[in-house]
Protein backbone atom coordinates (compact mmCIF):
# COMPACT_ATOMS: atom_id res chain seq x y z
CA UNK A 1 0.00 0.00 0.00
CA UNK A 2 1.87 3.13 -1.09
CA UNK A 3 1.94 6.18 1.66
CA UNK A 4 -1.08 9.08 1.32
CA UNK A 5 0.78 12.19 -0.62
CA UNK A 6 2.27 14.78 2.07
CA UNK A 7 0.34 17.64 1.67
CA UNK A 8 2.59 20.66 2.09
CA UNK A 9 1.42 23.71 4.44
CA UNK A 10 0.79 26.75 3.39
CA UNK A 11 2.29 29.35 5.62
CA UNK A 12 4.07 33.07 6.20
CA UNK A 13 6.08 34.39 8.27
CA UNK A 14 6.65 38.21 8.93
CA UNK A 15 8.67 40.86 11.53
CA UNK A 16 8.56 43.83 12.30
CA UNK A 17 11.70 45.98 13.52
CA UNK A 18 10.13 48.01 16.71
CA UNK A 19 13.45 50.39 16.27
CA UNK A 20 12.50 51.22 12.67
CA UNK A 21 10.63 54.70 13.04
CA UNK A 22 7.73 54.26 11.19
CA UNK A 23 6.62 52.28 13.98
CA UNK A 24 7.09 55.41 16.32
CA UNK A 25 3.33 56.91 17.02
CA UNK A 26 1.29 55.05 14.74
CA UNK A 27 -1.02 53.73 17.11
CA UNK A 28 -1.63 57.25 18.14
CA UNK A 29 -2.86 58.05 14.38
CA UNK A 30 -6.49 57.80 13.43
CA UNK A 31 -6.10 57.64 10.14
CA UNK A 32 -3.51 55.24 10.23
CA UNK A 33 -5.26 52.79 12.60
CA UNK A 34 -8.66 53.26 10.84
CA UNK A 35 -7.31 52.47 7.56
CA UNK A 36 -5.26 49.51 8.83
CA UNK A 37 -7.40 48.08 11.65
CA UNK A 38 -11.16 46.95 12.40
CA UNK A 39 -12.93 48.44 15.62
CA UNK A 40 -12.25 45.23 17.47
CA UNK A 41 -8.72 44.47 16.60
CA UNK A 42 -8.40 48.80 17.74
CA UNK A 43 -10.47 47.77 20.94
CA UNK A 44 -8.17 45.00 21.55
CA UNK A 45 -5.08 47.37 20.65
CA UNK A 46 -6.10 50.19 23.20
CA UNK A 47 -6.86 47.35 26.07
CA UNK A 48 -3.28 45.72 25.66
CA UNK A 49 -0.70 46.62 28.08
CA UNK A 50 1.54 48.27 25.24
CA UNK A 51 -1.24 48.96 22.75
CA UNK A 52 2.44 49.70 20.68
CA UNK A 53 3.29 46.60 20.90
CA UNK A 54 -0.13 44.98 19.76
CA UNK A 55 -0.81 47.29 16.77
CA UNK A 56 2.45 46.16 14.88
CA UNK A 57 2.15 42.13 16.30
CA UNK A 58 -1.68 42.85 14.52
CA UNK A 59 0.16 44.13 11.62
CA UNK A 60 2.53 41.28 11.63
CA UNK A 61 -0.19 38.68 11.61
CA UNK A 62 -2.11 40.39 8.73
CA UNK A 63 1.55 40.34 6.42
CA UNK A 64 2.34 37.10 7.58
CA UNK A 65 -1.43 36.09 6.41
CA UNK A 66 -1.14 36.95 3.59
CA UNK A 67 1.88 35.15 2.45
CA UNK A 68 0.28 32.27 3.79
CA UNK A 69 -2.27 32.76 1.60
CA UNK A 70 -0.19 34.32 -0.88
CA UNK A 71 1.59 30.80 -1.33
CA UNK A 72 -1.87 28.80 -1.10
CA UNK A 73 -2.77 30.44 -4.29
CA UNK A 74 0.29 29.96 -5.93
CA UNK A 75 0.72 29.76 -8.98
CA UNK A 76 -2.10 32.33 -9.71
CA UNK A 77 -1.51 35.84 -9.09
CA UNK A 78 -1.41 36.59 -5.08
CA UNK A 79 -4.91 38.61 -4.09
CA UNK A 80 -4.05 41.83 -3.78
CA UNK A 81 -2.90 43.45 -0.42
CA UNK A 82 -5.02 45.12 1.76
CA UNK A 83 -4.07 44.81 6.04
CA UNK A 84 -8.07 45.97 6.64
CA UNK A 85 -8.93 42.62 4.58
CA UNK A 86 -7.11 40.42 7.02
CA UNK A 87 -9.19 40.29 10.73
CA UNK A 88 -7.56 39.48 14.11
CA UNK A 89 -9.65 37.60 15.96
CA UNK A 90 -9.20 35.59 18.91
CA UNK A 91 -6.01 36.99 19.99
CA UNK A 92 -7.05 39.66 22.92
CA UNK A 93 -5.47 40.18 25.80
CA UNK A 94 -5.49 38.00 28.97
CA UNK A 95 -6.58 39.92 32.32
CA UNK A 96 -2.98 41.39 33.51
CA UNK A 97 -2.99 43.15 29.88
CA UNK A 98 -0.56 41.38 28.56
CA UNK A 99 -0.70 40.16 25.05
CA UNK A 100 -2.07 36.51 24.42
CA UNK A 101 0.28 34.68 22.06
CA UNK A 102 -1.87 32.76 19.54
CA UNK A 103 -4.71 33.99 17.57
CA UNK A 104 -6.45 33.60 14.25
CA UNK A 105 -6.67 35.82 11.21
CA UNK A 106 -9.65 35.96 8.65
CA UNK A 107 -9.66 36.41 4.92
CA UNK A 108 -12.41 36.05 3.01
CA UNK A 109 -13.41 31.83 3.85
CA UNK A 110 -9.93 31.44 5.10
CA UNK A 111 -8.55 31.14 8.72
CA UNK A 112 -4.95 31.17 9.68
CA UNK A 113 -3.96 29.65 12.74
CA UNK A 114 -1.30 32.52 14.26
CA UNK A 115 1.62 32.28 16.54
CA UNK A 116 3.10 35.43 18.14
CA UNK A 117 6.58 36.20 19.22
CA UNK A 118 8.63 39.34 20.55
CA UNK A 119 12.44 40.06 21.95
CA UNK A 120 12.10 40.36 26.24
CA UNK A 121 13.19 43.96 24.82
CA UNK A 122 11.13 44.46 22.77
CA UNK A 123 13.21 45.77 19.98
CA UNK A 124 10.90 43.59 17.44
CA UNK A 125 7.73 41.51 17.03
CA UNK A 126 7.13 38.28 14.58
CA UNK A 127 4.22 36.64 13.99
CA UNK A 128 3.67 33.09 11.66
CA UNK A 129 0.44 31.97 10.00
CA UNK A 130 -0.65 28.65 9.14
CA UNK A 131 -3.60 28.31 6.66
CA UNK A 132 -6.42 26.19 8.49
CA UNK A 133 -7.71 23.45 6.68
CA UNK A 134 -11.33 24.07 8.90
CA UNK A 135 -12.25 20.66 7.41
CA UNK A 136 -9.42 18.34 9.06
CA UNK A 137 -8.56 21.03 11.69
CA UNK A 138 -4.92 20.87 9.82
CA UNK A 139 -2.66 23.61 10.50
CA UNK A 140 -2.10 24.23 14.35
CA UNK A 141 0.51 20.81 13.86
CA UNK A 142 1.80 21.83 10.85
CA UNK A 143 5.43 20.93 11.48
CA UNK A 144 6.92 24.63 10.24
CA UNK A 145 9.76 26.05 12.30
CA UNK A 146 10.66 29.63 12.77
CA UNK A 147 13.23 31.68 13.34
CA UNK A 148 13.75 35.15 14.25
CA UNK A 149 17.44 37.28 13.94
CA UNK A 150 19.15 40.02 13.24
CA UNK A 151 21.26 40.27 10.39
CA UNK A 152 24.25 41.07 12.33
CA UNK A 153 23.73 37.60 14.13
CA UNK A 154 22.83 35.42 11.34
CA UNK A 155 25.53 37.10 9.06
CA UNK A 156 28.40 36.26 11.88
CA UNK A 157 26.49 32.67 12.25
CA UNK A 158 26.59 31.71 8.48
CA UNK A 159 30.08 33.13 7.73
CA UNK A 160 28.69 35.81 5.12
CA UNK A 161 29.38 39.15 6.84
CA UNK A 162 29.69 40.95 3.65
CA UNK A 163 28.15 41.56 0.65
CA UNK A 164 30.43 39.41 -1.30
CA UNK A 165 31.00 36.79 0.57
CA UNK A 166 27.31 36.23 0.69
CA UNK A 167 26.82 36.39 -3.07
CA UNK A 168 29.24 33.86 -3.69
CA UNK A 169 27.37 31.74 -1.90
CA UNK A 170 23.82 31.87 -3.32
CA UNK A 171 23.54 30.70 -6.83
CA UNK A 172 22.35 33.02 -10.15
CA UNK A 173 18.60 32.70 -9.75
CA UNK A 174 18.86 34.08 -6.47
CA UNK A 175 21.10 36.57 -6.47
CA UNK A 176 18.38 38.30 -9.01
CA UNK A 177 15.93 37.77 -6.72
CA UNK A 178 17.67 39.10 -3.95
CA UNK A 179 17.63 42.82 -3.77
CA UNK A 180 19.38 43.94 -0.77
CA UNK A 181 21.86 42.32 1.57
CA UNK A 182 18.90 41.32 4.48
CA UNK A 183 16.77 39.64 0.92
CA UNK A 184 20.36 37.82 0.43
CA UNK A 185 21.18 36.81 4.00
CA UNK A 186 17.27 35.41 4.94
CA UNK A 187 17.50 33.34 1.74
CA UNK A 188 21.14 31.83 2.82
CA UNK A 189 19.58 31.17 6.21
CA UNK A 190 16.10 29.58 4.61
CA UNK A 191 18.12 27.48 2.40
CA UNK A 192 21.10 26.07 5.51
CA UNK A 193 18.09 25.10 7.36
CA UNK A 194 16.01 23.50 4.53
CA UNK A 195 18.99 21.70 3.36
CA UNK A 196 19.96 20.29 6.87
CA UNK A 197 16.05 18.98 7.43
CA UNK A 198 16.17 17.54 4.35
CA UNK A 199 20.15 16.10 5.45
CA UNK A 200 21.10 17.44 1.60
CA UNK A 201 23.80 20.00 0.50
CA UNK A 202 22.86 23.55 0.15
CA UNK A 203 24.18 23.88 -2.94
CA UNK A 204 22.04 22.01 -3.87
CA UNK A 205 19.11 24.10 -3.00
CA UNK A 206 17.96 27.78 -4.32
CA UNK A 207 15.50 29.97 -3.18
CA UNK A 208 13.73 31.91 -6.23
CA UNK A 209 10.13 33.57 -6.43
CA UNK A 210 7.52 32.93 -8.35
CA UNK A 211 6.91 34.94 -11.13
CA UNK A 212 5.42 38.32 -11.11
CA UNK A 213 6.49 41.60 -9.92
CA UNK A 214 9.49 42.04 -7.97
CA UNK A 215 8.95 41.49 -3.82
CA UNK A 216 5.03 39.97 -4.63
CA UNK A 217 5.62 36.98 -5.04
CA UNK A 218 5.97 33.91 -2.77
CA UNK A 219 9.73 32.53 -2.59
CA UNK A 220 10.11 28.90 -4.02
CA UNK A 221 12.17 26.41 -3.09
CA UNK A 222 14.50 24.61 -6.18
CA UNK A 223 16.27 21.40 -5.18
CA UNK A 224 19.06 21.13 -8.89
CA UNK A 225 17.10 23.74 -10.68
CA UNK A 226 14.18 22.15 -10.50
CA UNK A 227 11.01 23.44 -7.91
CA UNK A 228 11.11 21.14 -5.13
CA UNK A 229 7.43 20.24 -3.88
CA UNK A 230 8.99 18.67 -0.41
CA UNK A 231 9.84 21.60 0.96
CA UNK A 232 8.74 25.52 1.53
CA UNK A 233 9.89 28.97 2.94
CA UNK A 234 8.71 32.09 3.97
CA UNK A 235 10.75 34.94 4.11
CA UNK A 236 10.73 38.50 5.86
CA UNK A 237 13.07 41.61 6.57
CA UNK A 238 12.41 44.66 7.71
CA UNK A 239 15.32 47.19 9.08
CA UNK A 240 18.17 44.76 10.80
CA UNK A 241 15.77 42.11 11.59
CA UNK A 242 15.21 38.89 9.71
CA UNK A 243 12.96 36.26 10.10
CA UNK A 244 12.32 32.60 8.28
CA UNK A 245 10.08 29.91 8.44
CA UNK A 246 10.48 26.52 6.81
CA UNK A 247 8.80 23.42 6.13
CA UNK A 248 10.44 19.66 4.70
CA UNK A 249 8.07 16.52 4.16
CA UNK A 250 8.71 13.88 7.09
CA UNK A 251 11.44 15.47 8.69
CA UNK A 252 11.07 16.36 12.04
CA UNK A 253 12.37 19.47 13.43
C1 LIG B 1 4.13 40.66 0.64
C2 LIG B 1 4.14 41.96 1.43
C3 LIG B 1 2.83 42.10 2.18
C4 LIG B 1 5.27 41.88 2.46
O1 LIG B 1 5.97 42.98 2.53
P1 LIG B 1 6.89 43.49 3.73
O2 LIG B 1 6.31 43.16 5.06
O3 LIG B 1 7.15 44.89 3.38
O4 LIG B 1 8.26 42.71 3.55
P2 LIG B 1 8.76 41.35 4.19
O5 LIG B 1 10.22 41.43 4.12
O6 LIG B 1 8.16 41.02 5.50
O7 LIG B 1 8.25 40.27 3.16
C5 LIG B 1 8.75 40.23 1.87
C6 LIG B 1 8.85 38.80 1.43
O8 LIG B 1 7.55 38.23 1.40
C7 LIG B 1 7.54 37.23 0.40
N1 LIG B 1 6.36 37.47 -0.43
C8 LIG B 1 6.13 38.49 -1.27
N2 LIG B 1 4.94 38.33 -1.87
C9 LIG B 1 4.42 37.18 -1.40
C10 LIG B 1 3.20 36.48 -1.67
N3 LIG B 1 2.30 36.93 -2.53
N4 LIG B 1 2.99 35.33 -1.00
C11 LIG B 1 3.89 34.85 -0.14
N5 LIG B 1 5.07 35.46 0.15
C12 LIG B 1 5.31 36.62 -0.49
C13 LIG B 1 8.83 37.36 -0.41
O9 LIG B 1 9.69 36.32 -0.01
C14 LIG B 1 9.38 38.69 0.03
O10 LIG B 1 10.78 38.74 0.13
P3 LIG B 1 11.72 38.67 -1.16
O11 LIG B 1 11.23 39.74 -2.07
O12 LIG B 1 13.09 38.88 -0.63
O13 LIG B 1 11.54 37.29 -1.72
C15 LIG B 1 4.31 43.17 0.47
O14 LIG B 1 5.39 42.96 -0.38
C16 LIG B 1 3.14 43.49 -0.39
O15 LIG B 1 2.75 42.81 -1.32
N6 LIG B 1 2.54 44.61 -0.08
C17 LIG B 1 1.40 45.06 -0.78
C18 LIG B 1 1.42 46.50 -0.90
C19 LIG B 1 1.35 47.14 0.44
O16 LIG B 1 1.36 46.51 1.46
N7 LIG B 1 1.29 48.43 0.41
C20 LIG B 1 1.35 49.16 1.64
C21 LIG B 1 -0.03 49.39 2.15
S1 LIG B 1 0.09 50.22 3.70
Amino acid sequence: MSAPPVVAPAFGVDIVDLANPRTLGRHHDRRFMERVFAPGERSSIEAARDPRIQAWRFWAAKEAAFKAIGIHVHPDPPPPFEHAAFRVVAAGVGADGDAADRGTVRWQDAACSVSFREDPERRWVGALAVLVDEASDRGAESGVAWTASDIEETSVRLGARDRDALVGRLGPREVSAARGFAHALVRLAARTEVARRMGTDPGRLEIVNAPGPAGRTPPIVHLDEEPCAEARVSLSHDGVRIAWATWTSGTPH
